[in-house]
């Protein structure tokens, strides 16, 4: 007995010391956490309630019914995200009263469909501009001037990050990698990408737009696609022939 009671103690102060070590390493390794209320809490406002009404126009609604066609009914809730995209793009951002409408319409409980909108970042839960400028300053853009781009978009639109112009035709926000790093730095414009950007080329696409005029996305550098931007690199010589580099007795 008293010697389980010592080895109790012993494997205690073991523990204790342990513990101590681990949450002294934890501190020093731990990251700031994030606290942002605004990504999950909804609060009620004139412009984003309940008793706004929502509806699939024509179009849309036989666009929702091929998306749910292509699931067993008893699995429709898994056109969620395809269906809170078109009615984002319908309602031009994901109201509550969005949310509410794709929940009767897949017939699921409003918290599935809440869970999906606050999950991904792609639903705006607040009104965005006519022109959604997501930048993208992860590495690679960033490593090409995604922060010099940032800037200029601040300075000529004066805003700042996360907020929309007062005419309601810019909002900017910063995004992770876009998926275009080869053609670094990328900002997208609702859909479409604008890429190898120079702050004097930012400057010239957003009046562009103010403007109204027509402006064409892809590469501003004059490149096609993601080809090299300076001459050709590989394939500069006709391709050899059949039997290349093989035995001659072959
Ligand atoms: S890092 Fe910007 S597109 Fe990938």
């Amino acid at each position: 007995m008293f010697a389980r009671t010592k080895l109790s103690a012993f494997s205690l102060a073991a523990r204790n010391a342990r513990t101590a070590q681990a949450s002294t390493v934890r501190s020093f390794s731990g990251s700031r956490f994030a606290r942002s209320g605004a990504i999950f809490v909804h609060r009620d406002t004139p412009e984003n309630n309940p008793s706004i009404p929502f509806e699939f126009d024509a179009k849309n609604m036989a666009e929702a019914k091929v998306l749910i066609g292509k699931y067993p009914p008893q699995y429709k809730k898994a056109a969620m995200i395809p269906l809170l995209h078109l009615a984002q793009k319908q309602n031009g951002w994901t109201s509550i009263s969005v949310m509410n409408y794709i929940a009767k319409f897949l017939e699921v409980p409003p918290m599935r469909v809440y869970e999906v909108a606050t999950f991904y970042t792609m639903f705006n839960r607040s009104p965005v501009g006519k022109y959604f400028l997501q930048v993208c300053t992860t590495t690679p853009c960033e490593l090409c001037g995604a922060s010099q781009i940032v800037k200029t978009i601040e300075k000529h639109l004066g805003i700042k990050v996360g907020e929309t112009t007062s005419d309601k035709l810019f909002t900017l926000v910063e995004v992770e990698c876009a998926g275009a790093c080869v053609n670094a730095p990328v900002i997208s414009v609702n859909d479409d990408y604008f890429e190898d950007l120079t702050p004097e080329a930012t400057v010239a696409l957003l009046d562009s737009l103010k403007a109204g005029k027509p402006v064409t996305p892809g590469p501003v550098s004059g490149r096609r696609n993601c080809e090299p931007l300076g001459n050709q690199t590989t394939l500069t010589t006709p391709p050899p022939g059949p039997g290349f580099m093989l035995r001659s007795d072959l």
